[in-house]
């Protein structure tokens, strides 16, 4: 959602600035732009379309210091006049986020005589920064004053035509990091953006400003006081960010799956055993009297959630519920200090999960766990305890590694409080970490029904409505099988717990609706067998994913895949596997976008 790339170097940096939204492009956007300090003015080049579009209309423009963006539309269309960066006078500006009091800026700043000339949020800050210029010629220091006036979430770059050579970016709850080289300083949305010119990364925090010149970097708060931050080594491989031999990330995502969960889980090592600090230092003291569970997160980061409610449940004997995070942090809910929050995010950046977490804080619970795959994120710096899953890098918008790594961290998650609860026998632990060791075996073995799932995918380019089934820990992934099929496909669909079938679902059943069911060999098969004949009965045409041994036969109205063995607790990290394909196929045949699908972005960064 919106990406920043910006840079002041010794160099012309607008391939830079184009290769860096290129890396953004993941992000999800709906049209992007530049501006440069050309000879003595600015050059503004937007577009509503790809950024190799915006790359072509750029062709000749050349420049050391330079803004760029790809924006994802709240604040009106997404159209030419709409796309950043946006000009007032000698400045251009770039911004993530949204300012909730553009309005009243808008009509202050229209009483002054500024005339506006986009619907967007972000053409206020444009005109309070040229404002502040009048009073203060410094743009450090202007957009220091414009900045305090901002009311919201906000990462800016701006530059001034009058002052080359220099660019300067602040941070207020959306994320923005520089990139420093002795070739030139740099700033951007993610490190993904960065790596093309340098590893080393400094993460600004909420309320940081910095102006960056092609020699110097100069960081301080929003209310002028310099600040130190140390540079990082950015460990992320550029290779990780590539697309390599596959046609889309969601396909290559797909299958570095094995990988994806052997990295994660090597935290646990050779061992027989899982201690509580494998969640950090303080956890053994703050897992001790933890008397519930309550998750918090959004999309698939909360079908990671309700999978693990089972296993915590079941397993640890510990209270869990799970809630989307965006309903928590508005609802009044009862404070008890003794439960632990666990938020999860891919990101670590989701708005409305980090504004859950900060509520959940504010209400007196202080136990929180981040499972996160983004280890400088808002998310795991705001938490006590972290879990950073090691996926690599998730560039497709439908989520599909950071799924199977969220689960795989949750269950250890669910070893350690039923260890913590005493309710896990040495040999059952030993067991269920061999369990997780064997997965990557056990996922490339699923991933090798590729084939059939693409055969079956054709079956799904005419259909409409799409409908999901799962009984018991299984019922999440048949969520998460709905979600990715309608994210990427735009066919309607929906999940049901198959037990709910006939309480109405039931009446949509015909020819034309597929029903997938996801059919394990778990104590609930027999019910699940019912539900399944529920559906025979009405004509409907049934998809199921079993396992080598459960007694399913393939028929004229059942088409039947055999997942090749059977995970007991686990088996809901096998199980989603054939549906993140299925989706990406029937996306294939029905040519959409699968890496960036229609009005979705990969990071929410707004609410
Ligand atoms: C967006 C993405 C989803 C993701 C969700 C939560 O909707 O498109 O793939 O599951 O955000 O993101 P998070 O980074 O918090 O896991």
């Amino acid at each position: 959602m919106c990406g920043i790339v910006a840079a002041a170097a010794g160099n012309n940096i607008v391939p830079v600035l184009i290769e860096g939204l290129k890396k953004l492009e993941y992000r999800g956007y709906d049209s992007a732009g530049l501006a440069v300090i050309g000879a003595g003015a600015i050059e503004r080049v937007r577009s509503t379309g790809r950024v190799a579009e915006l790359e072509a209309a750029a062709t000749g423009t050349r420049a050391v210091t330079g803004i760029a963006h790809t924006r994802w539309a709240t604040h009106g269309v997404p159209c030419e006049k709409n796309a950043h960066p946006h000009v007032s006078g000698t400045i251009a500006v770039v911004h993530n986020g949204i300012i909730e009091n553009y309005e009243t800026l808008r009509r202050e700043l229209t009483a002054q005589g500024y005339e506006f000339t986009s619907d967007t949020d972000t053409e206020s800050i444009a005109h309070l920064i040229q404002a502040s210029l009048q009073g203060e010629p410094d743009l450090f220091k202007a957009v220091q004053i414009a900045c305090r006036r901002l009311v919201g979430a906000f990462a800016i770059a701006v530059i001034d035509q009058n002052q080359p050579g220099k660019v300067v970016v602040a941070r207020e709850g959306s994320p923005l990091l520089l990139g420093v080289s002795e070739a030139g300083n740099y700033a951007a949305s993610d490190a993904s953006a960065l790596l093309q010119v340098t590893r080393n990364m400094v993460y600004l925090e909420n309320g940081d400003i910095a102006e960056l010149t092609a020699h110097s970097v100069k960081i301080a708060r929003l209310d002028g006081t310099p600040v130190e931050r140390p540079v990082h080594v950015s460990q992320l491989s550029a290779a990780a960010v590539e697309l390599g031999n596959y046609q889309h990330y969601m396909q290559k995502e797909i299958f570095e799956q094995p990988e994806a969960l052997a990295n994660t889980l090597e935290i646990v090592g050779g061992s027989k055993s899982i201690q509580p600090g494998i969640f950090g230092a303080a956890a053994a003291d703050l897992l001790a009297d933890v008397d519930s569970i309550l998750i918090l997160a959004c999309g698939t980061s909360s079908h990671s959630g309700y999978t693990a409610r089972y296993w915590l449940e079941a397993i640890a004997g510990v209270p869990c519920n799970v809630e989307i995070a965006s309903e928590y942090r508005y609802r009044t809910s009862v404070p008890n200090p003794r439960q632990l929050i666990v938020a999860i995010s891919q990101s670590g950046e989701t708005a409305d999960t980090l504004a859950a977490l900060r509520h959940a804080k504010a209400l007196g619970q202080p136990k929180t766990l981040a499972i996160c795959n983004v280890p400088e994120s808002a998310i795991v710096r705001e938490c006590s305890l972290r879990f950073i899953t090691r996926a690599g890098p998730e560039i497709g918008v439908a989520s599909t590694k950071a799924f199977t790594t969220q689960l795989a961290a949750l269950f250890v998650l669910t070893l350690v409080m039923a260890k913590v609860k005493g309710r896990l026998s040495a040999e059952q632990e030993a067991t269920y970490i061999d369990q997780l060791r064997h997965l990557p075996v056990a996922i490339n073995k699923v991933l090798q029904l590729e084939p059939a799932i693409k055969s079956w995918a054709k079956r799904f380019a005419d259909k409409h409505h799409a409908l999901f089934l799962g009984r018991g820990r299984h019922y999440p992934i048949a969520l998460e099988g709905a979600l990715k099929l309608k994210e990427i496909s735009y066919i309607h669909a929906e999940a049901y717990p198959a037990g709910e079938l006939k309480h109405g679902p039931l009446a949509l059943v015909d020819a034309n609706m597929p029903v997938i069911s996801v059919a394990p060999n778990d104590q609930l098969l027999d019910k699940l067998k019912s539900n399944l004949r529920e559906v025979q009965a009405r004509g409907g045409e049934l998809y199921v994913f079993a396992d080598a041994d459960s007694e399913i036969r393939e028929a004229e109205d059942i088409h039947l895949l055999r997942l090749p063995e059977h995970y007991g607790e686990l088996s809901p990290i096998l199980h989603v596997i054939p549906l993140q394909l299925l989706s990406y196929h029937v996306a294939l045949v029905k040519g959409t976008d699968v890496d960036k699908p229609r009005n979705l972005a990969k990071s929410v960064t707004v609410e």
